[in-house]
């Protein structure tokens, strides 16, 4: 779909309603360097899913202002016009102190909800004093989009696991408004959720939207599990939609995508070229003599990036045909360090690397490159380029965009995906190599089918994948959501 066709639909079904989307992280954060000051794309899959959609639709995105230099570029309340060199919409930046980002971020929404919804065995912890920031914070977001919203009509289209308190905030002040959420990660099963202490504010919280959506049908059917055990309402399986008070919220499944003829016309452009020397000149060695195993992540324990590791180690092992012809490369973004999860992580990721290193290497070849930083679009997309086997090893994932980025990139037809059957993203990439990650012998046998693999082969699945992207890209998945917005207001003009 085109952009300017999302645009219509928009705008049609929108009718002048103002359009807001609100997310935490912010599609451009503005740094401090010694320079001046620099503009940064986040490496975040919720910002590359959704920052075409809002530059195709324009209106007003609202999210946390996290840069050091963020308040330096903004007028009195907080907004600037994006992106900067061709402005589309307006962001607003709404202000958050450190001690409530540490309750509200880094407790709450990332020790609390994102381990309790991805279900990897990593324990998630509770503390009163965070769902207190939580709630505060979910309040200020609500009172910017009031403020934004003035006394228009508005569509308020709400991100993600930080917020599930604020559509029903946004519903007790502004009844007329229609609320939107989309979930990006996954929803677990009842049994995982009902831990939660404050389950059913939670839940009466998401129960405030019109739309519920999920990446796919799994999730919604969870949700409807979780709500129909939790919470005084009415589940209607038929329609899948939850009356709570009276008021419905339709539970749908929306498999988020990306934008794949930009990026089919980026990966010729001269930065990825750009990106693609500075990665040979970085890496020395002939490493492109290699077939190279490529991951591309952000640190983080549910990408199941020790496993990959772990299974890569283990193919090297068992199959000493593999050795000094394969190089793993992985870029590692930084992410959420604060927490203490994360910081472990990059330990263990350090030390795992050494071993693999030490185990394996000759004087002419390194099994492992690891390169932690912040990796741009291009970088990534440099990096897809000249992956003969992409690695996306989530222990789950709500759906897992660099999987799609990945096919989007190929266009010169070849490439081997070798997939996680735990994130969304698996549904419809079949003709990927789809792996369990918790299996270290079937992942580490499935990367050397991968190194085997003949060319015609890796051709036929390719071309599969690709057409199902061209067809299902990101502007899609918005007028999808949008679409639902239309058809569920005529269902209950009917009921
Ligand atoms: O995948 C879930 C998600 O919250 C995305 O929506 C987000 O882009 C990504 O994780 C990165 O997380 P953070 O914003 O905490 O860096």
């Amino acid at each position: 779909m085109k952009s300017s066709e999302l645009a219509e639909v928009v705008s049609r079904i929108s009718a002048g309603a103002k359009v807001i989307v609100v997310s935490n992280r912010e599609p451009y954060v503005h740094e401090r360097i010694e320079e001046g000051i620099r503009v940064v794309r986040p490496a975040s899959g919720m910002v590359t899913a959704l920052e075409p959609i809002v530059r195709a639709v324009g209106g007003t995105w609202i999210a946390y202002g996290g840069g050091s230099a963020d308040r330096l570029v903004v007028d009195e309340r907080g907004r600037i016009a994006l992106p900067p060199d061709d402005p589309k919409f307006i962001l607003k930046r709404v202000w958050v102190s450190r001690t409530e980002e540490k309750g509200y971020y880094q407790g709450m929404s990332n020790t609390a909800l994102w381990p309790l919804c991805h279900i990897v065995y990593k324990r998630p912890d509770f503390s009163r004093s965070d769902w207190e920031a939580y709630k505060a914070v979910n309040r200020r977001f609500c009172e910017a989009v009031l403020e934004e919203a003035g006394t228009d009509p508005a569509i308020v289209f709400i991100q993600d696991y930080h917020f599930a308190l604020l559509s029903r905030m946004i519903k007790d002040e502004r009844p007329d408004i229609r609320v939107i959420q989309f979930w990006h990660i996954p929803w677990p099963n009842r049994e995982a959720f009902r831990i939660f202490p404050w389950e059913e504010e939670l839940l009466d919280g998401l129960l405030g939207n019109d739309i519920l959506g999920f990446h796919i049908q799994y999730h919604c059917n969870n949700f409807l599990d979780t709500v129909g055990r939790a919470i005084e309402s009415l589940v209607d399986y038929e329609h899948f939609r939850v009356f709570r008070g009276g008021h419905p919220t339709y539970v749908r499944p929306f498999p988020i995508s990306v934008d794949y003829r930009q990026i089919e016309t980026d990966i010729s452009s001269s930065e990825v070229e750009k990106r693609r020397t500075r990665f040979l000149k970085e890496l020395e060695g002939d490493i492109l003599s290699t077939k190279l195993y490529v991951g591309a992540d952000r640190i983080d324990y549910t990408k199941g990036i020790v496993e990959r590791l772990r299974a890569f180690d283990l193919m090297l092992s068992r199959y000493p045909d593999t050795k000094t012809k394969v190089t793993m490369l992985q870029l590692a973004a930084p992410s959420r360090t604060a927490v203490a999860a994360y910081r472990k992580l990059n330990e263990e990721l350090d030390e795992l690397v050494d071993q693999i290193n030490w185990r394996h290497q000759t004087e002419e070849w390194i099994p492992v490159r690891f390169l932690r930083a912040h990796h741009d679009y291009y970088a990534v997309l440099a990096a897809c380029r000249m992956a003969n086997v992409l690695l996306v090893t989530s222990l789950h994932d709500g759906m897992n965009l660099v999987a799609k980025e990945f096919i989007s990139a190929r266009t010169d037809g070849d490439g081997i995906l070798l997939l996680s059957q735990y994130t969304g993203a698996s549904r419809e990439l079949a003709d990927a190599l789809q792996v369990n990650p918790y299996d270290l012998d079937q992942m580490a046998d499935a990367m050397y089918a991968a190194f085997l693999m003949p060319e015609e082969e890796r051709r036929q699945r390719m071309e599969r994948m690709r057409n199902i992207l061209e067809k299902n890209d990101v502007y899609r998945w918005g007028a999808n959501i949008f679409q639902e917005l239309e058809r569920t207001s005529f269902l209950e003009g009917m009921s």
